[in-house]
């Protein structure tokens, strides 16, 4: 009785009618998969395969929205392994998944620079994503993560990522803060810490037309060539690409 009424609105829901209209377009925005968390699931999932420790550091975390999905998306991996519903996560060991969340922001949005192409819009301007720490402590503690996990380090990254900055060991680095200059100092940063294993996620891996000498693309190209002790692995290409390390000299 309730079966074909339930696949009924279903197949409704996915006609083009409603699909392509505005209602469909909300239903999209509040259920959908948002931008780039297909990439970061994916990664979390894989880091718990291999059993690979770590944090997780995310450089541009604006009003926290990404950060917060990474804290959930670890749990919902901790839920498969413990309720064995997965084969490949058979045997994993969840408390592996046990991670300290840093977002490092300057929370004054994006630092003055010209790396706009013409003709892109104005969001990339100077001051663009400004948010507060607060705004995010309480997205993070309203959506059930402890005040504990999640470590919020204001400042520009030239200030703040230090040789001594924590964390020593990273699992998984999101990289999403838009700019050459600003990922250049992320993977200076990452060089020595990321763990074999680790997956770096770019997330404005195609900004700037997908050029590879703008943006992301261009510092990451560099870094490679400066890091052989590095070794890089590409995994997932979408919205947003991601790499696993390996890493020789440990
Ligand atoms: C696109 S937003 C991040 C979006 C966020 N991950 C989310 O889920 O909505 C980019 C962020 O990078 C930060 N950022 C860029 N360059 C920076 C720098 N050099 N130092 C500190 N923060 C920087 C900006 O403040 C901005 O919040």
């Amino acid at each position: 009785m309730l079966e074909p009424l339930v696949l009924r609105l279903g197949a409704w829901l996915i006609s083009p009618p409603v699909r392509f209209s505005r209602f469909g377009y909300r239903l999209r925005a509040l259920f959908g998969p948002q931008h780039g968390e297909d990439v970061l699931d994916a990664a979390v999932m894989l880091l718990a395969v291999n059993g690979v420790r770590g944090d997780v550091a995310e450089f541009g975390v604006f009003e926290g929205r990404s950060l917060l999905h990474l804290w959930h998306a670890h749990r919902w991996v901790e839920h498969l392994i413990v309720d064995d519903v997965v084969p490949i996560l058979r045997g994993a060991n969840p408390a592996c998944l046990q991670r300290r969340y840093y977002g490092f922001d300057s929370f004054e949005g994006l630092p003055p620079h010209d790396e706009v192409l013409e003709g892109q819009p104005g969001w990339m301007a100077q001051g663009a994503f400004a948010a507060t720490q607060e705004g995010v402590r309480l997205a993070l503690r309203r959506s059930g993560v402890p005040d504990g996990d999640a470590v919020l380090v204001p400042g520009w990254f030239d200030a703040t990522l230090t040789p001594e900055s924590a964390p020593e060991s990273i699992a998984l680095a999101h990289i999403d803060c838009d700019l050459y200059a600003s990922t250049k100092v992320v993977l200076e940063f990452l060089a020595p810490r990321l763990v074999d294993g680790a997956i770096v996620v770019f997330d404005d891996w195609w900004l700037y037309r997908g050029r590879p000498d703008r943006g992301e693309q261009r510092a990451f190209a560099e870094f490679r060539a400066e890091h052989p002790e590095l070794r890089f692995v590409e995994l997932l290409r979408s919205t947003t690409v991601s790499f696993l390390v390996h890493r020789d000299d440990r």
